[in-house]
């Protein structure tokens, strides 16, 4: 019979407890699931209640003494948050153990000196739970994408933005009793603006364009925006123009190449046409659009929080370390597509040169000319207007929608400064992306 594979885990909340119920019933999974063995777990308060039965012998206030035990081969960090969590994975792989973590805070800031540290090492830092829950995606891309020239990866990558979203458009609800629910549910992260104000999703395009594109990219630089700013009135007049609103990430090559490789990433509010697969992707459910060539287009889509799904992959990633353990008798030569270290630099390229389609809203004057004058702005700087509405006509002003074919971000500020300063704009509303 094959040994055991000893587990620590670090953290028992949402993940950590959906991780150990997995492994206390192994039935019915994978033979090896019954072959890992939970030996430690690290929690920060012995006294709270826990949704998992545990011996209390296995708990302990000192993450150090999980990873030092000698029976623990995996060390699962599923603490969260910057640090002690970075030192900790650093002080695991220092150990010769392989890590499994869902923490993409520390992987999109400190994944390289993390990487390195495990080559180094000879052992694996698995993090398919770090980007959209149970949604297997990063080995998708490390391996079964492999043969592929990655051009775009873009997606809803935050469930608890998605949720929100969802349930205020379904239901009218109120946003702040729908985030409540969804921190109740276990979505949400620890501190809940990392999700509404777009970070936890910048930090996951910044890891799928690390694997995506072959090299990590300045997670600082990212530009963000969330759904805290987003007005209900842009989402009735996108729905009534055919569009709904969701919050997108996206890493894209730029049409000229270069070294470093110049990327594209961005997330912000964006209408997706109702056709579009992205549209249909509701609640707490993530989608991730994969485009390369030759395969064209692939979507995975799931649920991407929660502690089911996020155990999910966790376990996922556990078992692949067990079965090399496995196979190889204990840590040794890493297998690199498994362990998926860069392969060359990318950089975030200048931001005026990015190209997509807009969607603004102006508050005007209701005058004679006004639609011709914003339209005139726009034609003077080349760029094409897929459409143009006004609403809310009334004494106190007209709102003139506009929607834009594809141009870059430099001539689509030139063109918001020249019609921000027409004497009948009063001022522009809003800007969201539009795919
Ligand atoms: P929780 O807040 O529910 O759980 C965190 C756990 O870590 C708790 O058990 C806590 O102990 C323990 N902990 C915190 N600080 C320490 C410390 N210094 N020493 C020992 N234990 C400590 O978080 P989640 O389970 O929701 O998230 C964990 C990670 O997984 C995060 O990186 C998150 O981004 C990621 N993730 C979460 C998903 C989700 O749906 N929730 C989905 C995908 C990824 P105690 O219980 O005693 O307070
Ligand atoms: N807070 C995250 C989300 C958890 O809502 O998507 C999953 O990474």
């Amino acid at each position: 019979m094959a040994a055991k594979v000893g587990v620590g885990l670090l953290g028992l909340g949402t993940v950590g407890g959906g991780v150990a119920s997995i492994l206390q019933n192994p039935d019915e999974r994978h033979p090896l699931v019954g072959e890992l063995e939970l030996i430690r777990v690290a929690v920060r308060d012995l006294n709270r209640p826990r949704p998992v039965a545990l011996d209390a012998s296995l708990l302990t206030t000192d993450p150090s003494a999980v990873i030092q035990d000698p029976a623990v081969d995996v060390v699962v960090e599923v603490i969260g948050g910057l640090e002690p969590a970075r030192s900790l994975i650093l002080q695991a792989i220092a150990a010769g153990k392989s890590v499994v973590t869902a923490n993409k805070a520390v992987i999109a800031r400190h994944g390289q000196e993390i990487t390195e540290a495990a080559a180094a090492a000879g052992v694996y830092v698995l993090i398919e739970a770090a980007v959209g829950g149970g949604i297997p995606i990063i080995e998708p891309l490390k391996q079964s994408l492999g043969g592929n020239r990655i051009n775009r990866v873009s997606g809803i990558i935050n469930g608890t933005t998605n949720y929100i979203l969802t349930r205020m458009a379904e239901e009218g609800a109120a946003y702040d009793a729908v985030l409540k629910d969804a921190q109740e549910l276990g979505y949400a992260e620890a501190d809940p603006a990392a999700d509404v104000d777009g970070l936890d999703a910048a930090d996951k395009i910044a890891i799928l364009a690390t694997l995506a594109f072959g090299g990590s990219v300045d997670r600082a630089a990212v530009p963000t925006e969330g759904i805290s700013g987003l007005q209900g009135v842009d989402v009735d007049y996108a729905n009534q123009l055919g569009y709904g609103v969701k919050l997108l990430a996206v890493a894209e090559r730029m049409a000229v190449s270069g070294d470093p490789l110049p990327l594209s990433l961005r997330v912000q509010p964006t209408l997706v046409p109702m056709d579009h697969p992205l549209a249909g992707v509701n609640g707490v459910n993530n989608a991730i659009l994969v485009e390369g060539d030759p395969i064209g287009r692939v979507m995975f889509y799931g649920p991407g929080a929660g502690a089911g799904p996020t155990a999910s992959a966790v376990v996922a990633d556990i078992l692949n370390i067990a079965g090399i353990r496995q196979a190889s008798d204990g840590p040794g030569k890493v297998d690199p597509l498994l362990a998926a270290g860069s392969w060359r630099p990318c950089a975030l390229a200048d931001s005026g040169d990015i190209r997509q389609r807009h969607y603004v809203r102006f508050k005007t004057k209701d005058a004679p000319g006004v639609i011709g004058n914003v339209g005139g702005c726009f034609g003077e700087r080349n760029v094409s207007i897929q459409s143009i509405v006004q609403f809310n006509a009334s004494d106190a002003g007209a709102e003139i929608v506009v929607i834009t074919h594809e141009v870059s971000q430099r001539q689509m500020n030139e063109a918001l400064e020249a019609i921000q300063a027409l004497p009948e704009v009063s001022g522009l509303a809003a800007h969201l992306g539009c795919l």
